[in-house]
């Protein structure tokens, strides 16, 4: 099986005795560290801006529960802050941008993108590296252009995305080169994380779900399809993940068609029916839903134990089917880890 880290290995296909584990949102508020390092730093995007305190917080969760891989601590609103739309985190009410109402609005955001407004995110990376165990791989991540642009157009979180939806049926065009913009940020910002660093990225598409199987295609598959080419064309040695939560029933069709080494699967998919329709070239990763997590108990080992029943012999990596919850029990996330690991005999 050669030395390769383990999340690696099996992004190439490899299976392993126990599937590596990580947990979206490790590094976050459940970790006491985490608030306690928070509460020092400046507001949100300023902790993501500052390398010494980011790659800190990258690095908690490895010391505290030794995952086999750290994922960098950042946000996906990099990127439109980046861009030049304003951008900030409220405590407890999530994201505000300046919302695009309108066509025109667009013309606000900087004609391209200039991966270097990012540089703190690639010393971040660069101070991870070299302080990382030699066994723990190191995942790099945008979101993906339709879950980003939904940001935009919204200026907030919503429950449906309806105002990003409207905007697309309405001004298709203007749309359409809202989401080619983000597509080619994304690439730049993702090759770039990959110099300084990363070895696997994840594309977070979190809204997907919200639209129909017409538009699915146009501002979710079409994109991710060309980050992914972008990306493999630059790098080809670097696996990708995508995460489109609420795939439902395209993802055996995503797996075909996105050339991801690794698909994410939320919590909503039944496990056997994605591993029967999902060929062993590409990875499984997820999917214990994060309320399990939290409560604990019996119903919390069951959920491990059929999970990897279910992936064994195939290449999979354990997840949440969604970010850990800042509640989440610590103690529940070292039974995870050590009922996922009872088979790295
Ligand atoms: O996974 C990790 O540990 C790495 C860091 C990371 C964060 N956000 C840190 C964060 C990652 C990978 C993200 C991705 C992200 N950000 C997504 C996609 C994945 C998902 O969870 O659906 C989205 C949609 C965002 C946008 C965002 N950032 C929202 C909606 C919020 C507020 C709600 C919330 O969950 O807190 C954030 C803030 C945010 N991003 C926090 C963290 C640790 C909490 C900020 C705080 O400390 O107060």
């Amino acid at each position: 099986m050669g030395d390769e880290k383990a999340l690696i290995a099996v992004l190439r296909g490899e299976t392993r005795p126990a599937p590596p584990i990580w947990l979206m949102r490790q590094a976050g508020r459940y970790l006491p560290e985490y608030r306690a390092l928070r509460a020092k730093a400046g507001s949100f995007l300023e902790t993501c801006y500052t390398p010494s305190i980011a790659a800190e917080i990258t690095l908690q969760p490895i010391r505290r529960f030794g995952f086999d891989a750290a994922i960098l601590f950042s946000d996906i609103l990099v990127v439109p802050d980046a861009l030049g739309q304003k951008v900030s985190f409220e405590s407890g009410s999530g994201p505000k941008l300046e919302p695009i109402e309108t066509p025109d609005h667009l013309n606000r955001l900087a004609e391209t993108f200039d991966v270097e407004r990012l540089s703190p995110v690639f010393e971040t990376i660069d101070r991870v590296k070299s302080a990382l165990p030699a066994d723990v791989a190191f995942i790099g991540f945008c979101g993906a252009p339709w879950t980003v642009a939904s940001y935009m157009i919204a200026g907030q979180g919503t429950p449906d995305q309806a105002p990003a939806r409207l905007f697309a049926y309405r001004h298709p065009d203007a749309f359409a080169r809202l989401i080619d913009k983000l597509v080619d940020a994304s690439i730049a910002y993702l090759a770039r994380q990959i110099a300084a660093g990363v070895e696997v990225v994840q594309l977070f598409d979190t809204w997907a779900g919200v639209l129909p199987p017409s538009e699915f295609d146009k501002w979710v598959v079409a994109p991710l399809q060309k980050i992914v080419a972008g990306l493999k064309e630059k790098r080809r040695d670097v696996p990708v993940i995508a995460f489109v939560r609420g795939a439902g029933a395209h993802l055996p069709d995503l797996a075909a068609r996105l050339g991801a080494d690794g698909l994410g699967l939320d919590t909503s998919i039944d496990p056997k029916w994605a591993a029967d329709r999902v060929s062993n070239n590409v990875a499984l990763q997820g999917n214990l839903d994060p309320l399990a997590l939290l409560a604990g108990g019996e119903s919390l080992d069951r959920q491990i134990d059929s999970i990897l029943r279910v992936f064994e012999g195939r290449p999979h990596i354990f997840n949440l089917g969604h970010g850990i919850l800042p509640e989440t029990p610590l103690e529940h996330v070292s039974r995870l880890i050590e009922r996922v690991r009872v088979g790295r005999r």
